[in-house]
C-alpha cells in the first residue's frame, strides 16, 4: 500500500516518514484504517510525494473533520486552510542570542490556552526559505517512557495551568534563551489585546492515549503559569524541571520541507516549534485544523465559557 521508515531523533526515533500513498485510494476503507492506526501509533507522520491544497484537505479528513479557521484575518485564511507565512515586512521577528530571527515560536500544543485542544494538522510547503524553516516536533509519550521514575510519582495527579499570552518575553517556562519579541505584526497585535478575555485554564500533566494506554506527558511550555493548587515556588520548581526534560533537545526532530512533503502531527501528543528563519529570508506554509476534543481540559476558575471566536489556534 506505501512504504514507511522511522525517523531518528537523538534519543531514537519519532514518528515516520510514509512514501508511496496514492491519494485517490484516500476513500478506501483499509488505506484510512492503516494510515488511522499509524497516525495513533507513532504521531508524526512525514508524507512524500503529495501535491496540492486539495489532496492537504483530502488526507485532513482521514485522520478527523477538517474545520474552517475561527479567527484568522481574511488574508491569512482560505477556508479550510491557514496560511503561515514569514515576511520581514509582515512577520513575527526576534531577538534570538542576539540575532534577528524571523517566525520563531517556542515549543507548544496547540489551544491549549483553552479547555479543548485540537486533534492536530497538516502541513504543506509553499514557498521555502534557503536556509531554515523547519518545523521542529517532540514526542510526549517519549518523553514520559524517558522521564525518571522519582519524577512520574511526583507530577502524578497534578494539572497544568495555561494563559493565553502571546508575548515570549512575559514566559514564565519554557524560553531558556530568554528570546524576545522585536516586532510584532499587526494580528498578533489584536490577539494579544485579547488576553483578558481569556479565563485560566487546566489540563492534566499526564494522560493515557486512550487506543494503546500509553502515558503522555501533557504540558506545553507555551502558555503555562504553573501548576494547580501549587502556585508557589514549589511548584514552579517542579514545573521548571518537567518542561527542562520536555524540551531537552535529544527529544526533537526538526523536518526540513521539501517540495511534495506534507506534515501531519497528533497535537494531543506531539509538542512543535518554529526555530524560525534569517530575517530576510521568506517562508509559507499551508496548514490544515483537525477538529477534535480530548476532553481532560476545564476552565480552571470563574469565567464565562470561552467564546467560539476567540479560539485561534496558535
Ligand atoms: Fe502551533
Amino acid at each position: 500500500m506505501f512504504a514507511t521508515r522511522p525517523i531518528p531523533n537523538r534519543y531514537g526515533t519519532i514518528g515516520i516518514e510514509l512514501e508511496g500513498l496514492d491519494p485517490s485510494t484516500l476513500g478506501q476503507p483499509e488505506v484510512r484504517k492503516a494510515l488511522w492506526d499509524l497516525f495513533i501509533e507513532h504521531g508524526l507522520i512525514v508524507f512524500r510525494g503529495l501535491e496540492g491544497r486539495d489532496v492537504q484537505v483530502n488526507l485532513s479528513n482521514v485522520f478527523g473533520k477538517t474545520v474552517e479557521h475561527r479567527a484568522k484575518p481574511k488574508n491569512e485564511s482560505d477556508g479550510e486552510v491557514i496560511r503561515i507565512r514569514y515576511a520581514e515586512d509582515m512577520g513575527i521577528i526576534c531577538d534570538v542570542h542576539g540575532e534577528r530571527i524571523g517566525g520563531w515560536l517556542p515549543w507548544h500544543s496547540d489551544l491549549i490556552y483553552v479547555d479543548q485542544i485540537n486533534r492536530g494538522g497538516i502541513l504543506r510547503p509553499v514557498i521555502f526559505p534557503e536556509t531554515g524553516g523547519e518545523t521542529g516536533f517532540i514526542d510526549q509519550i517519549q518523553i514520559y517512557e524517558a522521564l525518571p521514575e522519582e519524577l512520574k510519582r511526583r507530577i502524578e495527579g497534578l494539572w497544568v495551568l495555561y494563559k493565553w499570552n502571546l508575548d515570549f518575553n512575559e514566559m514564565r517556562f519554557g524560553n531558556p534563551d530568554q528570546v524576545k519579541i522585536t516586532q510584532w505584526n499587526p494580528f498578533w497585535v489584536e490577539m494579544q489585546s485579547r488576553t483578558p478575555q481569556y479565563p485560566l485554564v487546566a489540563h492534566p500533566m499526564t494522560y493515557k492515549q486512550q487506543e494503546t494506554g500509553r502515558t503522555v506527558l501533557n504540558v506545553s511550555p507555551w502558555f503555562a503559569v504553573g501548576i494547580e493548587g501549587m502556585r508557589n515556588e514549589e511548584g514552579d520548581a517542579l514545573l521548571k524541571e518537567v518542561i527542562d526534560h520536555c524540551i531537552d533537545e535529544r527529544f526533537a526532530y526538526y523536518h526540513r520541507y521539501s517540495q511534495g512533503d506534507m506534515v501531519l502531527w497528533d497535537n494531543w501528543r506531539i509538542l512543535h516549534r518554529s526555530p524560525g528563519v534569517p530575517v530576510d529570508q521568506i517562508r509559507e506554509l499551508e496548514r490544515t485544523t483537525i477538529d477534535g476534543d480530548y476532553a481532560f481540559g476545564r476552565i480552571a476558575e470563574d469565567g464565562a465559557a470561552i467564546d467560539d471566536k476567540l479560539r485561534v489556534s496558535v
